[in-house]
């Protein structure tokens, strides 16, 4: 039997998966003086969402026993992997399970940007009828820039290609292969992808090569019209990770009209500041990272990491280990 601490919520059937199989699961969230106090020496396992931080500090103050931390979703950028792998702890995620989620909460941006839907909804409750003002345009026929192209973007892919758009990618780790079985043109300067494209969506991972990649001088380079003529605007949307689009670049492209829309689903800075001035701009609307808020998306995510590092602790290996590579 391990012990299991659950610092930022799992669903029920996640919990009871734990407890049927014999252990010991603590449902309690921490400070971060608490954290690094060594409030985890006590435990086996780690789950946590993104809220805790576990940073070098945290994770070298949990002592000797703990053995696995589970991310409960994708981004592991809470994580310090090089710490966790020297103290010997194997990072496994899931990956797969919030998937389809994220890929419909990236179309409803897309849409509910060229369609006015937010724009609209603040001037009804003002008591403004805007039908003149809130003309849109449709994604059938425009260029959807992904920058990468991992399970979600393809998934947005297929959907955009449904709905009649022509999608091109940046992903300089991508086997050309890949980006041609889904008929996806692929670029190899991600200048290229903006400049051909009127609607750009993210894709990638925080790190240090994707800081501020979408940033104003690279907006510019868009070019506002369909293949065919069609003023359209330029449109960026961002379900991955905040800190990719440099947010200060991205108004100055709003008030300039660089840019026609901005809709975020992640911030540099989570929760977003209220202060935050784009949250004033009429062309900016956004969500509290919520890509993976789905019911059935927390659902998968739970059972997914709960088995994980359950065959972590029983000594197998696991498919979805962040650190295989860091670990000695
Ligand atoms: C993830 O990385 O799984 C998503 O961004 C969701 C989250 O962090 O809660």
């Amino acid at each position: 039997m391990a012990k299991i601490i659950v610092t930022d919520g799992m669903s029920k059937d996640a919990v009871n998966l734990l407890e049927k199989s014999g252990h010991e699961v603590t449902l309690k969230s921490f400070s971060k003086e608490e954290l690094l106090q060594g409030c985890l020496s006590d435990f086996d396992a780690i789950i946590v969402r993104s809220a805790t931080k576990l940073t070098e500090d945290v994770i070298n103050s949990t002592g000797a026993s703990l053995k696995v931390i589970g991310r409960a979703g994708v981004g592991v950028d809470n994580i310090d992997l090089e710490a966790a792998s020297k103290a010997g702890i194997v990072v496994v995620n899931a990956p797969l399970a919030s998937t389809q989620s994220v890929v419909e909460l990236t179309i409803s941006h897309l849409l509910a940007s060229i369609r006015h839907i937010a724009k609209s909804d603040r001037g009804l409750r003002l008591g403004k009828w805007e039908k003149k003002a809130m003309v849109g345009t449709e994604l059938s026929g425009k260029s959807l820039g992904l920058i990468g192209f991992g399970r979600i973007a393809q998934g947005v892919g297929m959907v955009a290609q449904a709905l009649g758009m022509e999608v091109h990618t940046y992903d300089p780790y991508l086997p050309p292969k890949v980006a041609k079985s889904q008929s996806t043109r692929l670029h190899k300067d991600v200048d290229d992808l903006f400049r051909t494209c009127t609607h750009i969506s993210v894709h990638c991972n925080l790190t240090d090569e994707t800081h501020h990649l979408v940033n104003y001088e690279r907006m510019k380079l868009m070019p506002g019209k369909s293949r065919l003529g069609l003023k359209c605007g330029n449109h960026i949307v961002n379900c991955a990770r905040g800190g990719i689009i440099d947010e200060n670049g991205l108004l100055q492209a709003l008030e300039e009209g660089v840019v026609s829309s901005a809709a975020l689903d992640v911030f540099e800075k989570e929760p977003v500041d209220p202060k935050n001035i784009l949250l004033t701009h009429p062309d900016f609307h956004g969500t509290p990272h919520i890509g993976a808020a789905t019911i059935e998306a927390q659902s998968r995510v739970g059972t997914d990491i709960a088995r994980n590092v359950m065959d972590v602790l029983n000594g197998k290996s696991v498919k979805s280990t962040v650190n295989s590579h860091l670990l000695e």
